[in-house]
């Protein structure tokens, strides 16, 4: 087991162009599931190639267990990564297949025997280890990669996109597999994914990625309630959160915001600024007592209804109600905004305070 250290590390493919990673530094704790996250080209599989040392970083420094490894070649690293696609050898059985690994390095038969029929168990293909990859579906023959990877019990696991071919329902299933997997083993787990469900149901801490940079790096939860960058509140959330400009007024105190909104926030004011609002965070009230609007579209989902308002000057307004009596098309609402949980960001994107009651 071990801890990753990235320091300031940074990749560039062409000297001169805009480098693929841009000094990420992150401190993963020993037995950490931490969750890169981030989307399609911001860098996260070339830090996950660059800490398996299939890429060397231009710059930064990376360590495992407090060794410097940056010029260290993969095999010395006690890695063990799963691609997206994983190929297996169609020539072996899945028994064979998963104990590969060990039975290049010589572990004895017995051991190999008991390691796999345990790691199959553990990831439900026990009843399939007498098969070849050919009779497997896509979603058997990822899990028989993931157990090939698992069985060799590295120090670190890497983790590239392992379920982004799978169906939602084997998908669901084998992110709670490798849940439990992890909570057994206790193995430091880096995981990226485009999948935001991914990250915040798997990850103790997840990781934003933008433009190979980390945004934000802190659980689930608070990287979903207080997200440091508009870039991050606007990411992860679906649907995805409101956003209405504004503007200081002349008191320094409140804010107004397009929407007709009117919030009082905390100090510092800039002078542009965005308010964020999750769709949960709006609240339906009569025309009068808020901001009011014309219901555009109502989407039922069963516990609840996404409905979408289009507010007089213009603005699109997002509310996630509860189950219970929606508004119909056409009608015209009221929509006010629960000031506490209202997000205010400066014209950089950077979290500058909340709302105040
Ligand atoms: N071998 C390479 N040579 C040149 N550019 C590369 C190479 N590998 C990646 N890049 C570039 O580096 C950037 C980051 O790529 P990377 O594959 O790390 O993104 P990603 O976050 O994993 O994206 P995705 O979600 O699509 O897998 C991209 O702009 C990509 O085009
Ligand atoms: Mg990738």
């Amino acid at each position: 087991m071990a801890s990753v250290r990235l320091e300031r590390i940074a990749k560039r493919f062409d000297a001169g162009g805009t480098p693929a990673v841009d000094g990420v530094s992150l401190e993963i704790a020993d037995g950490e599931f931490t969750v890169i996250v981030g989307p399609s080209g911001c860098g996260k599989t070339t830090v996950l190639r660059m800490i398996a040392g299939l890429e060397g970083p231009t710059a930064g420094r990376i360590f495992i267990d407090g060794t410097d490894v940056t010029d260290l070649p993969p095999r010395e690293r006690d890695i063990a990564m799963v691609f997206q696609n994983y190929a297996l050898y169609p020539h072996l059985s899945v028994r064979e297949n998963i104990g590969f690994g060990l039975r290049m390095r010589r572990v004895d038969p017995v051991d190999i025997a008991r390691r796999v029929d345990r790691i199959a168990e553990s990831l439900e293909i026990g009843v399939l280890l007498d098969r070849r990859p050919a009779q497997l579906s896509g979603g058997q023959r990822q899990r028989v990669a993931l157990a090939r990877a698992i069985v060799r019990e590295p120090a670190v696991f890497l983790f590239d996109e392992p379920l982004s071919n799978l169906d939602a329902q084997v998908r669901a299933q084998t992110r709670g597999e490798l849940v439990r997997l992890h909570r057994r083993l206790g193995t430091t787990m880096i995981y990226v994914t485009h999948d935001q469900v991914e990250a915040m149901t798997m990850a103790q801490r997840v990781a934003v990625m933008h433009k190979g940079r980390v945004e934000q790096f802190a659980p689930p939860l608070d990287v979903y309630r207080a997200p440091s960058t508009l870039f991050v509140a606007s990411f992860l959330g679906s649907p995805t959160i409101n956003r209405f400009a504004g503007r200081v007024l002349p008191d320094g105190t409140s804010q107004r915001f397009d929407g007709g909104v009117r919030l009082r926030v905390e100090a510092p004011l800039a002078e542009v600024a965005t308010l964020a609002v999750r769709p949960e965070h709006l609240n339906l009230v009569a025309p009068t007592e808020g901001s009011a609007g014309e219901v555009t579209l109502v989407e039922p989902l069963g516990p609840e209804t996404i409905l979408h308002v289009r507010l007089t000057g213009g603005e699109q307004a997002t509310l996630r109600l509860g189950a219970g009596t929606t508004p119909a098309v056409g009608d015209t609402v009221g929509v006010s905004v629960r000031a506490t949980e209202a997000l205010v960001y400066d014209a950089r994107g950077r979290l500058m305070g909340r709302g105040v009651a």
